[in-house]
């Protein structure tokens, strides 16, 4: 035993000091107070000697062992705290940081537009159908009294599909939701009242047009009707959608091929900030007798009043939107407006 209890304190506190982790620290700590430490060998070495000599050395060793542990917990510590400090430094929460908002999704407002359109239509007793966006050219155009190279088809100027059904008809993306008078009234008889939403394309895009976009048409046969009737329900439609009776309702005299005679329909609020204006909401008119004959039907015998509408358009009207372009920019500021 050439070292001194001096230099074993001072080996461990050295040993202590470099020790960078906790197990390194705890590796150092057995090579002096570890069964076969130097501390305890010298404790060991005790054995042997003199009881006088033991109780004067034993002190001596028990005064550097207490130094050593004294050493150790004081790094321990150390580490402890520089351990807690690193992980605090590494997972810093800042409390003035926005909290992170548990969003609830919403349907899209064109969606919502849509379903209150159902609603309110399936309160006065109509029927709500769908039909195929990919359409043939005879449904969306001929069928409808717009015969083919009649410049009256520009007004919808479509999106050809290079491709035809299986009786050779021509097909393209539906410009409107008119063939869909055709469809449902080929296939039902006797009165019908049905509207039919969805989607439809037009070879448009600007603030107020979009290649794709949405519209209603309705169709009413039954016997004893007359535009006054047409007047009515769509003006009873329009004080729901609009919920305010304080809104004036015109036919203004058009042409589409399809009805004869033909109206836009314009509204007027008496408030709010569109009020004073009319406002076209939709076209309309008596279903002209060649439409009527492509029903099946006889026009001699039956008549019936149809309607078309933009589903954009009567949500911009509600909600004050001006581009029709934020519908399909999926903004999440213009989408919160409507997930009240
Ligand atoms: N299909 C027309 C359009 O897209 C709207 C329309 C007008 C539908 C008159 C009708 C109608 O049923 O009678 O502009």
């Amino acid at each position: 035993m050439t070292e001194s209890l001096d230099d074993i304190v001072a080996q461990a506190e050295r040993a202590f000091a470099q020790s960078a982790t906790a197990p390194d620290l705890e590796n150092a700590k057995a090579r002096f107070l570890g069964k076969q430490g130097a501390i305890t060998e010298r404790m060991k070495a005790l054995a042997t000697v003199d009881v006088e000599v033991k109780k004067q050395q034993g002190a001596v060793i028990n005064a550097a062992k207490q130094a050593i542990e004294a050493a150790l917990a004081a790094r321990r510590s150390a580490l402890a705290e520089a351990e807690l400090n690193e992980r605090l430094a590494a997972q810093r929460l800042d409390v003035t940081l926005p909290g992170r908002v548990a969003h609830r999704g919403g349907l899209h407002p064109v969606t919502q537009t849509w379903m209150r359109i159902e609603e309110i239509f399936a309160s006065i007793g109509f029927d709500v159908a769908d039909g195929p966006e990919i359409e043939t050219d005879w449904y969306s155009f001929t069928a409808l009294n717009n015969p083919e190279n009649h410049p009256a088809r520009s007004m919808q100027d479509t999106f050809y599909v290079d491709a035809r059904d299986s009786d050779g008809r021509l097909l393209c993306l539906r410009p409107h939701t008119s063939p869909m008078q055709v469809r449902y009234a080929q296939q039902h008889r006797g009165a019908i009242r049905v509207i039919c939403p969805g989607k439809t394309y037009r070879v448009d895009s600007d603030a107020t047009h979009s290649p794709m976009f949405h519209q209603f048409e309705g169709l009413w046969m039954e016997e004893g009707i007359s535009l006054a009737d047409l007047k009515s329900v769509f003006t009873q439609f329009l004080v729901q959608y609009f919920e305010t009776d304080r809104l004036n309702v015109r036919f203004r005299p058009s042409y589409f091929p399809f009805t004869e005679p033909s109206a836009e329909v314009d509204v007027m609020f008496a408030e709010g900030a569109l009020a004073g204006r009319w406002l076209e909401v939709a076209g309309s008119g008596q279903v002209h007798p060649q439409v009527v004959r492509n029903f099946g039907l006889d026009p001699e015998k039956t008549v019936g009043f149809a309607f078309g509408s933009g589903i954009e358009r009567l949500a911009m009207l509600r909600h004050g939107v001006s581009d029709l372009r934020l519908f399909y920019e999926n903004d999440l500021r213009f989408f919160f407006f409507f997930f009240r």
